[in-house]
């Protein structure tokens, strides 16, 4: 069975549909065509149950431990998708009778989904169906549906049970109670459970509407689920028009972080009044007002953040809006007790935790198209600090450790000890990311500091940034290992990002990483008292400020950073050049990823010259100077060749460091790949969820590798379009400014559009902009 997807649906560029049903498909497309926004995220489960479905809502920050030996996860929040339909008593299902036509819809541009279906019942009955849905952009708390049936071939009996489900569970854990199921007035259903362990009260309500009066309408009460059973008398050619509008609450809600509440709240009943409240409200709106108010935010995202693709494949288009979609709809920008999931929410795969891939994979869209966005983001590993001085003082270090995965913010590691079976053992791998991957450390630093650089928010320093640095240069100063023998500090036992090689040294990421860690806290140690005196207020009083200058600089001095050797390249770590050499390319050409897991098992891998991701070329990504231009080409080309791009993090920066090599058809070929890990052929790549990480890759392919950006102290573009495409336009926020940006064949055109003047370096001249002005430059 294959993914029935057409790329080529008018308006070319904004709609993902689905073309025919597709049984193998169904988990992926759910998370692919899923909806939100970042608050309330609904997995776009087809209505009515099919085998291998999952059906997902998830509010953001709910998190719970459904046993005790569990890690917590965000839960599966009680249904309000699934419609259980009866045609003269026929269970409406595509597994049987006939279908004449299937299409899906998502509308990126108003993030609407619409489905509709010919279908023929077993006995003969004909149906026009037409089901459409949103998560509203505009109230974060609202979904709103709207079903049409119509009879074509004669008169039928047609019944619907529609409500909330709170029988939902993640792979098979339930974390919520049955609740408490009553109706309000004659039409509005509410379900008020609340997480088994966190104790987080869920509110859901729903409440529905019909172009046509009921022949009988039944509240059904039973265990874990509350619906309304309707039933129609519908003529030939008749259509029933159902409007069900759906708003979630919870005790996690930001307004209980308002002065007057308490953070977060225990007791059901101040989450009901809110619910109770929103439902009364929503209900005399119907669909469609609901929709274009939505449909409004999402013009209003589209026009900040649309980047504009002239390329002869029409799919590079629609995989960057795509992307721009579903960065949209991960995160959460005014709450920053939540972070952004590595499959967003959109499926319960890696359970809504946190990674490295925030801030070095997301966190420059979000800062170079919504600063405030970023800086939410920032603020939430603030609030996570107490996790990571746990987690500092549990493995016996000074300073803030970063968990590995982060979920709630004082939660600390969350990263599951065992994942999928062994080839050798047939046991579970052991997972050693959240005791061995320690860069996140350095690389939430690292975003701590693009941030300043991007945006000079002095405030954000002040309260947030310079605590954050200094913290995680405490860690990295007490971490590194003094080898008396060598005459440096070494960082020794670690997973570097990549994660097929466990318990290694010196991986050269980490080091040089912890070592702008270190650097850059000393730096801004330096000048904290003059500039940030709140931080500094702050932090002498819980530190000799000036010693621990002067030890962060001793040990980024003595700290060893792998250099190129006689051939130019640079060890990822200190035991990948004596690993013994196997022919990769059955798994460099294989379809899905890690199918190397069928042959070799973890600790074998570990012994072999193969990459699961970029390591040394995220390296080169992310300290583009680093290393000479030649030293790079060697190094990306000696890498490339050992990297199976088993996680999808891999090929978009792969794609940037291309571009700046001149490798333009092997960046380009990056770009497609980054864009086909969600969209692509493969029917069960995104059946956990879409990849967060991926999409900001996407992203950075366009501005980072194409449009050439890099920042180190200011801004400089440089012209990297692919030939294939004839022009790439976008927006881009630096320091206050907003500038547009437009690339064509050996020219790019920049103008400034509003914010204070800035400098900046256009294919290697330098410029000062200032608002209304514009520079052209020709390569
Ligand atoms: C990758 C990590 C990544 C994680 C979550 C793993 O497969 O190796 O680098 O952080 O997925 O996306």
């Amino acid at each position: 069975m294959s993914f029935h997807m057409n790329y080529n649906t008018e308006p070319r560029g904004w709609i993902m549909e689905e073309d025919g049903f597709g049984a193998r498909s169904i988990a992926k497309c759910e998370s692919i065509f899923a909806q939100g926004n970042g608050y309330l995220n609904i997995r776009c489960a087809l209505e009515e149950s099919y085998v291998g479905q999952c059906r997902d809502a998830f509010v953001a920050g709910t998190f719970n431990k459904a046993m005790p030996d569990e890690v917590t996860e965000l839960p599966n929040l009680p249904d309000v998708t699934e419609l259980v339909i009866l045609v003269n008593g026929e269970r409406f299902s595509l597994d049987k009778g006939r279908i004449h036509s299937y299409s899906r819809k998502l509308d990126l541009r108003t993030g609407e989904c619409v489905r509709k279906v010919k279908w023929e019942s077993p006995e003969g009955v004909e149906l026009d169906l037409c089901f459409r849905r949103f998560v509203s952009l505009h109230e974060e708390h609202a979904a709103a549906f709207q079903t049409e049936i119509t009879s074509v071939s004669a008169p039928m009996e047609l019944v619907i049970e529609s409500g909330i489900s709170s029988r939902s569970s993640n792979t098979g854990s339930q974390h919520c109670l049955d609740g408490e199921k009553r109706m309000l007035g004659r039409d509005t259903l509410r379900l008020s459970t609340c997480t088994v362990q966190s104790d987080i009260p869920i509110v859901v309500h729903c409440v529905h509407k019909f172009n046509k009066e009921t022949l009988m309408e039944l509240p059904v009460i039973e265990r874990r689920r509350f619906v309304k059973q309707f039933r129609f008398q519908i003529g030939k050619g008749e259509t029933l028009r159902m409007e069900k509008t759906a708003c979630y609450h919870t005790g996690r809600d930001m307004r209980y972080e308002l002065p007057d509440w308490p953070a977060g709240v225990t007791d059901s009943k101040p989450v009901c009044a809110d619910g109770d409240a929103l439902i009364e409200k929503l209900k005399g709106s119907s669909y469609e007002e609901l929709l274009k108010m939505s449909a409004r935010a999402w013009a209003s995202y589209w026009k900040d953040t649309d980047i504009e693709i002239e390329s002869s494949d029409p799919v590079d288009q629609l995989g960057m809006r795509f992307a721009l979609y579903h960065l949209n709809i991960m995160i959460q920008r005014r709450d920053s007790r939540v972070g952004i999931g590595a499959k967003g929410m959109t499926g319960e795969g890696y359970k809504c935790h946190s990674f490295w891939d925030t801030e070095m994979f997301l966190l420059p869209f979000y800062l170079f198209t919504h600063p405030q966005a970023a800086k939410t983001l920032l603020k939430y590993r603030y609030r996570s600090l107490p996790g990571a001085y746990r987690k500092a003082a549990e493995n016996h270090y000074e300073g803030a450790m970063f968990p590995w995965e982060s979920a709630w913010m004082d939660d600390g590691e969350v990263t599951p000890l065992y994942g999928a079976a062994d080839i050798v053992t047939g046991t579970s791998i052991p997972i050693l990311t959240g005791m061995l991957e320690h860069h996140i450390t350095a690389d939430i630093a690292w975003g701590v500091w693009l941030y300043y650089e991007g945006s000079m928010d002095e405030k954000f320093m002040d309260k947030y940034g310079c605590e954050l640095l200094v913290e995680t240069a405490r860690f990295w100063s007490d971490r590194l290992e003094w080898k008396e023998e060598r005459k440096r500090y070494e960082i020794c036992n670690v997973i570097g990002p990549d994660e097929y090689k466990e318990h290694v040294d010196n991986n050269a990421f980490t080091n040089y990483l912890a070592a702008f860690n270190l650097r850059t806290a000393a730096h801004v140690i330096g000048i904290m008292e003059k500039k940030w005196p709140g931080a500094w207020k702050n932090l002498s009083r819980r530190f000799n400020l000036e010693e621990l200058r002067e030890d962060f600089q001793n040990k980024e001095k003595s700290l060893y950073l792998p250099e190129p050797d006689k051939d130019g390249i640079v060890a990822q770590n200190e035991q990948y050049m004596g690993l013994e050499k196997v022919d990769l390319t059955k798994y460099k050409t294989q379809q899905g990823v890690s199918s190397i897991y069928e042959d070799y098992s973890q600790s074998q891998m570990n012994q072999i010259m193969v990459s699961k991701q970029a390591d040394m070329v995220m390296l080169l990504r992310i300290f583009p100077e680093l290393f000479d231009r030649e030293t790079r080409r060697k190094n990306f080309i000696f890498y490339e060749s050992r990297t199976l791009h088993d996680s999808s993090l891999s090929h978009g920066q792969h794609c940037v460091v291309a571009s700046w090599l001149g490798m333009d058809e092997m960046a380009l070929d990056m770009y497609r790949h980054a864009v086909n890990i969600d969209m692509g052929p493969n029917p069960s790549s995104s059946d956990e969820g879409i990849h967060s990480a991926s999409m900001g890759g996407v992203w950075q392919c366009a501005v980072c590798g194409f449009a050439g950006l890099k920042w180190n102290g200011r801004l400089s573009l440089e012209n990297h379009l692919p030939k294939c495409w004839k022009k790439m336009t976008f927006r881009l926020c630096w320091r206050g400014a907003l500038l547009r940006v437009e690339l064509t064949e050996g020219i790019i055109s920049i103008s400034h559009q509003q914010g204070p003047e800035i400098s900046l370096c256009v294919n290697g001249r330098e410029h000062i902009l200032s608002e209304g002005g514009s520079v052209r430059e020709e390569s």
